[in-house]
């Protein structure tokens, strides 16, 4: 798998070399305090006062890509900036949001080709994709829960999906009550496997990349899967267990988890 750092912080995609990054309003948020960020933060606001309307949304769509911009000098790949949530139930909206995101990128010198729109796997958000991705603007699906979500993303020929584990986990623990999983009966990794088996089994050229991840015996588990996006904690945690992080991740073998226990019987 190619390790993603799921983080906006530039000091620690400096220190963990991933081959991409992947942020959120709440990462954003939580990158925004740092010290390295104030100057940005500043012209956001500047830049916002100047274009009217919501001053809050617009500078942090300023900020979200003055933030990426920063990441693309670091990483080789891609970054991913997310479409504002509560869009994510509007087509039209979202495609909006996500040609003004990359005409800033542009603005700023840096090409469509490393940004990675990211959506809600929402049908709106999905249908949203579907168009952008035939302007050129590669989308990253997340919020992603189901076979049904991944199914239609496939469909809709979008570059990268975020299927999502930890969240999975949290809902079946409130749910039953049980405090006990373990990463071969997690049901997050077993719906990210069964999502990976789906997608190769029928050839989709879409990136599966494993994203929400509470531990560490989650991503090993999901070794193998094309891309799994990290926090800096479980990276740190990845490296302390593996003295290499990268290792135990590249091999590529088939997600140890067995993809055919349907998620509700999980
Ligand atoms: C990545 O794409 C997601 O934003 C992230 O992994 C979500 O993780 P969380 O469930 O810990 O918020």
């Amino acid at each position: 798998s190619l390790v993603v750092a799921d983080t906006g912080d530039i000091e620690a995609i400096r220190r963990y070399q991933p081959q991409d990054a992947t942020t959120n309003p709440s990462l954003l948020l939580k990158a925004a305090q740092l010290p390295q960020y104030q100057q940005h933060v500043k012209e956001a606001l500047s830049w916002a006062e100047t274009q009217g309307g919501d001053v809050i949304a617009q500078a942090s769509m300023k900020l979200a890509v003055s933030i990426g911009k920063e990441i693309l000098q670091i990483v080789p790949g891609l970054v991913s900036t997310e479409v504002d949530a509560r869009l994510s139930f509007d087509t039209r909206a979202s495609v909006e949001y996500a040609r003004r995101l990359i005409t800033l990128y542009e603005q700023e010198g840096v090409g469509r080709e490393r940004v990675l729109i990211k959506l809600a796997s929402t049908w709106e958000g999905i249908a949203a994709a579907s168009l952008l991705e035939k302007e050129g603007i590669r989308c990253n699906l997340t919020l992603l829960f189901s076979q049904c979500q991944a199914v239609a993303c496939a469909e809709a020929g979008v570059t990268l999906i975020s299927p999502f584990v930890g969240r999975i986990l949290d809902w079946y623990k409130a749910s039953t009550g049980r405090d006990d999983y373990t990463a071969q009966d997690d049901p997050g990794v077993l719906s990210v496997a069964s999502i990976y088996e789906y997608y190769k089994s029928r050839g989709y050229p879409t990136i599966v990349m494993g994203a929400s991840f509470r531990n560490t015996g989650e991503i090993e588990a999901l070794a193998g899967c094309d891309r799994l996006t990290i926090s800096p904690q479980l990276l740190q945690e990845l490296q302390d267990d593996k003295g290499e992080l990268a290792s135990g991740l590249n091999e590529d073998v088939v997600p140890q988890a067995k993809p055919e226990q349907p998620l509700s019987e999980a």
